[in-house]
């Protein structure tokens, strides 16, 4: 098959919510209609258990799920479906922030019950900020939850997304029954009694039937047709193009568990979603089609076996078909790496694969050459944007508890940052290191695997900072600058990268400082133009 068509064929997209509004209840259905898993049940939760956040051993055991679950592929009606595993526990939203820069659309999916929660607000915002394509999928229609018109509201207000559905649900809870497929024109009416399975449901092609009446009760029937009079009146007609800009977002309604409205969700989805879509680099627009290869790392997974201390970094394919065996160059490091046995994903499986195109993902087998957002390409020298660090929130000062293994703990520091496990910063007045994280998790998480992957031993110290920001000045020669450098001269540090950086330690000094000199921006991720 040409690249073309390969390219046609293919959709990239991550499943997002808050933990337990049914990702991986989607996940697992949606593996079931492309026939890549045979029972329910087979897909293991990411997600953390919950009383569980400071024992290591459910770390360890969720690290183990997430390389299982990081890309599962399947095909559907002739298309290529990767979906990209995104954790749901808040401590990793940063995980799930890099994951989003490879994915080409997003499926939402909000608890009937609960509306739009807090991890669903934020990482809606990034999908807005990116311009992804949003579906939205609400879940868990065989219980009583939320109004479907108060719930679209919500979603409009929350989320700022404008809505259209393309579905609707028959009543709710107790007496749900089914769902109207307003993209097909067709009703779908829901067997309770046959749960969990997959089969055809009863289709009316006329909502207008008596055979409507007949089925759902002329109540339900007529209420029905009310809402979607409404539906029709209130909300704007469907339009792909503004789906794939961005501006508009088409929402389901479902129960994944019972396996109902995920068939309308997937089929649609297959309709509507884009292809790989073109990036930009530090030079140009890199467009699929281009026939030289070009990827980028958006996520590195250290193995988990101690004794081998490789590392798998996932590269996702922007343009270009990559070969096995073919030397690649590694833009930041300016060396030329060659790949005997890279990894594709089908469905859990990983196998050995000689060929990809753009929308896939290549697990890379690396021995520390990689960091997170790295590039590789054909030989041209050009650098993949849109990977940033995001500011984090916690932080400590990291010292040796073992003076025996400092180099040790040298190098294992520097590989899980590598991995974006957590960013070190070195204080500018005294060189001494600080580790900044998202969530409070990472702390635990470093000590235990500095320790039995590494070897090293490490303790902390508290440090009182409230956020880290980069530090941008209009002019690096401007008085105010060299102000700012003097008096803020316990506060600044260097990032990995060397970029400056200032620990403000509480929202009021940050505010001050801000007021007190402007010409130097502060900025709370640390990609900025
Ligand atoms: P997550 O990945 O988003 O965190 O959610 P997950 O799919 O694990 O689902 C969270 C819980 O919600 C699970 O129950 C799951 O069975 C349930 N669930 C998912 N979809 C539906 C639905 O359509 N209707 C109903 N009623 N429940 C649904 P659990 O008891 O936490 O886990 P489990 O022991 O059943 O796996």
């Amino acid at each position: 098959m040409s690249l073309l068509t390969e390219i046609d064929r293919r959709k990239t997209f991550g499943i997002i919510s808050h933990p337990d509004a049914g990702k991986t209840t989607l996940t697992e259905k949606l593996l079931l209609f492309g026939g890549a898993i045979q029972e329910a049940g087979a897909v293991k939760s990411n997600k953390i258990k919950k009383g569980a956040t400071s024992d290591f051993m459910e770390i360890e055991r969720q690290r183990g799920i997430s390389v299982a679950t990081s890309v599962l592929a399947f095909e559907y009606q002739g298309i290529k479906i990767n979906i990209l595993d995104t954790p749901g526990h808040k401590d990793f939203a940063e995980d799930t922030f890099r994951t989003l820069t490879a994915v080409d659309s997003v499926i939402v999916v909000i608890d009937v019950a609960k509306g739009v929660e807090e991890q669903t607000e934020k990482l809606v915002e990034v999908c807005r900020m990116r311009n992804i394509p949003i579906i939205v999928f609400v879940n868990k229609l065989d219980r009583e939850g939320k109004d479907a018109f108060d719930l679209l509201d919500e979603i409009e207000q929350k989320l700022h997304l404008r809505v259209t559905p393309l579905s609707f649900p028959i009543g709710m809870g107790y007496d749900f029954k089914g769902i109207y497929n307003i993209w097909e024109k067709n009703v779908n009416l829901f067997e309770g009694s046959k749960r969990q399975e997959i089969e055809d449901s009863i289709h009316i092609e006329n909502l207008e039937s008596e055979e409507l009446d007949q089925l759902v009760g002329s109540d339900a029937a007529d209420q029905l047709r009310e809402e979607l009079e409404l539906v029709y009146e209130v909300y704007p007609n469907f339009d792909r193009e503004a789906y794939l800009e961005g501006a508009l977002q088409p929402v389901f309604f479902g129960s994944a568990l019972n396996n109902f409205g995920v068939r309308e969700l997937l089929d649609c989805f297959v309709e509507i979603a884009p292809k790989p879509r073109p990036k930009e680099s530090s030079t140009r627009l890199v467009k699929p089609e281009e026939e030289d290869f070009s990827g980028f790392v958006f996520k590195i997974h250290a193995n988990m076996d101690p004794k081998h201390r490789d590392r798998l970094a996932f590269v996702k394919i922007v343009s270009g078909t990559f070969e096995r065996n073919t030397p690649y160059l590694h833009v930041r490091n300016q060396k030329k790496l060659k790949f005997s046995s890279p990894n594709a994903f089908f469905a859990e499986k990983k196998q050995i694969v000689d060929v990809s195109y753009p929308g896939d993902i290549v697990g890379l087998h690396d021995t520390g050459n990689f960091k997170i957002g790295d590039t590789l390409t054909e030989g041209e020298q050009m650098e993949f944007k849109g990977i940033p660090s995001f500011s984090p929130e916690h932080f400590k000062y990291i010292n040796n508890a073992d003076p025996m293994k400092s180099k040790q703990l040298e190098k294992g520091i520097d590989q899980l940052m590598d991995e974006g496990v957590a960013q070190l910063f070195r204080l500018e007045l005294n060189g001494r290191k600080v580790i900044g994280t998202v969530g409070a998790l990472q702390f635990e998480v470093i000590q235990y695997r500095l320790e039995h992957e590494y070897g090293a031993k490490c303790s902390y110290e508290q440090l009182n900072v409230h956020k880290a920001c980069w530090v941008d000045p209009e002019d690096a020669n401007s008085e105010e600058f060299k102000e700012f450098k003097r008096v803020k001269s316990k506060f600044l540090a260097k990032d990995k990268q060397g970029q400056l950086v200032y620990l403000a330690d509480s929202a009021f000094t940050l505010q001050m400082t801000q007021q007190k000199y402007p010409s130097v921006k502060l900025h709370f991720v640390s990609e900025f133009d």
